[in-house]
């Protein structure tokens, strides 16, 4: 057991984990933050996105280990616009995913203004302004939806963008 501390949605704790858990379980069995959820615990689903310094990361391959010091931010921290958003555009039905698709949102829209090209992006500079509906696809595409919430969540993305840039 190693003793690890974390500012988990601006509060800091600390923590007693052995080197194997994963930051997701580590948040929802042991800090009881159920907001990131555990689809598949493998990478494939981005229901577990959370935060990590600013950056979007699945928490079900993250080691807790890894992030002593760490700031950490998972949906029940976050207090954004693309939340109405999300409720405006229709972008979430069971919601199980939401979590994660928001978080992962957060994330890729600030990897876009800082320049972050995709595997789209046919410019050698990402473009200014709102990412294009294809753009976000793309980005977003470690997320899934089963209820096939897609056309909403990426007009929630795209009408937040649009106020923001
Ligand atoms: S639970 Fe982490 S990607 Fe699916
Ligand atoms: S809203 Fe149901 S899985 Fe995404």
């Amino acid at each position: 057991m190693t003793e690890i501390q974390i500012k988990l949605n601006g509060s800091v704790e600390y923590v007693d984990v052995e080197p194997w858990v994963s930051l997701l379980d580590l948040l929802r069995d042991r800090l009881k933050v159920t907001g990131p959820k555990k689809g598949c615990d493998q990478g494939a689903c981005g229901a577990c996105t959370v935060l990590a310094d600013g950056r979007r990361i699945n928490a079900c391959l993250a080691l807790a280990i890894s992030y002593d010091g760490s700031e950490i931010t998972t949906i029940e921290g976050v207090a954004h616009p693309i939340q109405e958003a999300f409720i405006r555009h229709d972008g979430f039905q069971c919601g199980y995913c939401t979590p994660g698709q928001i978080c992962s949102a957060l994330g890729m829209l600030d990897e876009y203004r800082s320049g972050m090209p995709s595997v789209l992006t046919e410019t050698e500079q990402v473009p200014p302004g709102t990412p294009t509906a294809d753009e976000i696809r793309e980005r977003m595409s470690g997320n899934v939806c089963r209820c096939g919430a897609y056309n909403g969540i990426v007009q929630a993305i795209q009408d937040v963008a649009g106020t923001e840039s």
